[in-house]
């Protein structure tokens, strides 16, 4: 079957390790399912796979792809849940210390075909299209945990969305605004900073601005570029919540702000069948479709990673089988 997959590993240029080519097709394993890829979104998970980043060189070659939406074996429609916990693991997957997701340990969803766990299968709203169901599992996920589990975020409270043309940070702008709450978000680009008004934050500002007044909550993915505007920007007693750092990992910690005014930081990742199947409905209730910024047959992947590497992308990428 046709895919796209790490071959190398290379830190410096993570599209030299992508090929497009024939691979086996998934093995049956009792308790696994294999689903028919109809769409699969890109994240910058995939970029970090090919630079090595929990993906060991002797698992290559690795299927890539985290999110699909597609058919079961009985012509259901479903979505892919990516965490896969180990067997015997009930509860929260993503405390499971033994999870991985799709493409870390298992080939991923850049296929024509996918096993997962049937635990994994969520039924695909019919009110989505399998382009935008492909896009929960991963970024929207991430926002809606980010969101309504890890921060806790109110109806009525202001939040700071750092970077916001990304697949999290478009899918937190929606699901905020959504839910009631108060969306100012920041960009490098202009274009990105209307882009994001138009998707409903309230205002937008080029990084590292000083706000009108301190926000309840920041939803951080970019990391060291931001980070420090992130704490500088709190409320006392806000809250930052993390799910990312594109940019880098070790910023300074300004330790004295954080005890003195009380400030949380909160980590989040992925999120659990659950919640992925509550946001699923809650898309379908709310009418809300994933913002789409392009669509790729699977064939041409590595056109879209190219656009992913190099930042040009506002919402999520998907490809087609
Ligand atoms: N923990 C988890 O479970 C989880 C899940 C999903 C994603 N993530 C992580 O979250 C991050 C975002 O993922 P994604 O798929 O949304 O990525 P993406 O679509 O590639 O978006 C990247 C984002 O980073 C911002 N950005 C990048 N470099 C920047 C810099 N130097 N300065 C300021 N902003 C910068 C961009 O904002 P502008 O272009 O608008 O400025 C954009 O919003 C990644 O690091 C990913 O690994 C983690």
């Amino acid at each position: 079957m046709l895919a796209a997959y790490a071959a190398r590993i290379n830190p410096d240029d993570p599209l030299s390790g992508l090929e497009i080519g024939e691979r086996p097709e998934p093995e049956a394993q009792p308790g696994w399912t294999t689903v028919t890829v109809k769409a699969a979104s890109l994240n910058h998970h995939d970029l970090w796979s090919l630079k090595g980043v929990g993906l060991p060189e002797d698992r290559l070659p690795m299927i890539l792809g985290c999110d699909a939406a597609g058919l079961d074996p009985d012509g259901n429609e479903v979505i892919v849940h990516s965490v896969v916990s180990s067997p015997e693991w009930r509860g929260d997957e993503t405390f499971d210390p033994r999870r991985s997701i799709l493409s870390e340990r298992h080939p991923g969803s850049f296929a024509q075909r996918v096993a997962v766990p049937t635990r994994n299968l969520v039924p695909k709203p019919g009110d989505l299209t399998f382009e935008e169901a492909a896009c929960l599992p991963t970024a929207w996920l991430t926002a809606y945990r980010m969101l309504f589990t890890r921060g806790d975020v109110k109806p009525g409270s202001t939040i700071l969305v750092q970077g916001a043309g990304g697949g999290v940070s478009t899918a937190l702008i929606v699901l905020a605004h959504a839910a009631g709450i108060r969306v100012w978000v920041t960009s490098r680009e202009e274009r990105k900073r209307a882009q994001a008004i138009r998707l409903g934050a309230a205002e937008a500002f080029e990084p590292n601005s000083r706000l009108p007044e301190r926000v309840d909550a920041v939803l951080e993915t970019v990391g060291a570029a931001t980070w420090s505007h992130s704490l500088k920007s709190l409320k006392p007693g806000g809250t930052l919540v993390v799910s990312g750092a594109t940019s880098g990992q070790d910023p300074s910690a300004d330790l004295n702000r954080v005890f003195f005014l009380q400030l949380s930081v909160v980590g989040s990742t992925m999120g659990t069948r659950d919640e992925l199947e509550r946001l699923a409905r809650l898309c379908a209730e709310r009418g809300i479709k994933p913002t789409i910024d392009a669509t790729y047959p699977l064939r041409d992947a590595r056109d879209a990673f190219a656009r992913l590497a190099a930042g040009d992308v506002f919402g999520k990428l998907v490809l087609t089988g």
